[in-house]
């Protein structure tokens, strides 16, 4: 894999930011996979400063989320939908429907992931995943064990990853669910182009074990090694316990101009 080390997320969030840029360029009716916690945010306003001063369009992509909460609201303003929607899809022209979260509303659970599944695969497959990772290494919401196998399913949340979550929910872990639909780590290798970004001394042992360390489900993150295309974004705190961060800036300072992330 490719790792970009960055002075500051906003860098970071820049060359993300621009890799979706050229990708709907080449192709506008391209397949985005959307992240949502703290991590993405930046790429979703370089991207609607883009639109806005750009013209970059989103009019013919069509998006999914990696993963949805199971149980709260409808209108919860904490739902990825309603994230999403805030974050990114009405700040841009998607057309209406055209962004999906897994149903976390479902009455027949395992028949709404069956349903994203397909959805995936009908609209042709996603032609970049952005990610975020978590400080357990975990990949949309694939907590430590999930299988790098696994598809579109219910999993039940980490007490560690409830807790970081709280402060989306006023530091109440009580409101925090329990437990989500996510893309599996199997959904998440068959998009063409994984693009992790990572932020913060938090986030540095799991981006050291999921570049460097073995491949295995403790660690859903290190599955991105098994991808032809992925890129991992840091900043200098993330990349902190890189062994080869000199090698990978070497790399990156050398590639041919013509060649984007
Ligand atoms: P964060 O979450 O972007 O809010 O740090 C990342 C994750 O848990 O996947």
């Amino acid at each position: 894999m490719e790792v970009v080390i960055v002075d500051s997320p906003a860098a970071g969030a820049e060359i993300a930011a621009r890799a979706i840029a050229e990708l709907l360029t080449t192709k506008p009716a391209a397949v985005l996979g959307l992240a949502t916690g703290s991590t993405p945010l930046g790429v979703y306003d370089a991207l609607v400063r883009m639109h806005q001063q750009d013209g970059l369009s989103f009019a013919s992509a069509r998006g999914f989320a990696l993963d949805e909460y199971v149980g709260l609201d409808v209108d919860h303003p904490e739902s990825y939908r309603a994230v999403l929607q805030r974050e990114i899809v009405g700040r841009v022209d998607f057309a209406a429907g055209a962004v999906r979260t897994p149903d976390g509303w479902a009455e027949d659970v395992p028949a709404a992931c069956a349903g994203y599944e397909r959805a995936i695969s009908e609209a042709g497959g996603i032609d970049l995943q952005l990610l975020g990772i978590g400080g357990d290494g975990h990949i949309g919401f694939n907590e430590p064990s999930s299988s790098l196998a696994s598809r579109t399913r219910v999993k039940t949340l980490t007490l560690a990853t409830r807790q970081a979550n709280a402060r989306f929910f006023h530091d109440d872990l009580g409101a925090v669910p329990k437990h989500v639909l996510t893309q599996g780590i199997g959904t998440i290798l068959k998009a063409r182009h994984l693009v992790l970004l990572a932020w913060g001394t938090q986030k540095a042992h799991a981006v050291a074990q999921a570049v460097e360390g073995s491949v295995r489900a403790m660690m859903p993150a290190s599955a991105l090694q098994l991808h032809q295309h992925a890129t991992v974004i840091v900043d200098e705190a993330a990349a902190a316990n890189l062994t080869q961060a000199d090698y990978y800036r070497y790399v990156y300072l050398n590639k041919p101009a013509w060649q984007g992330i």
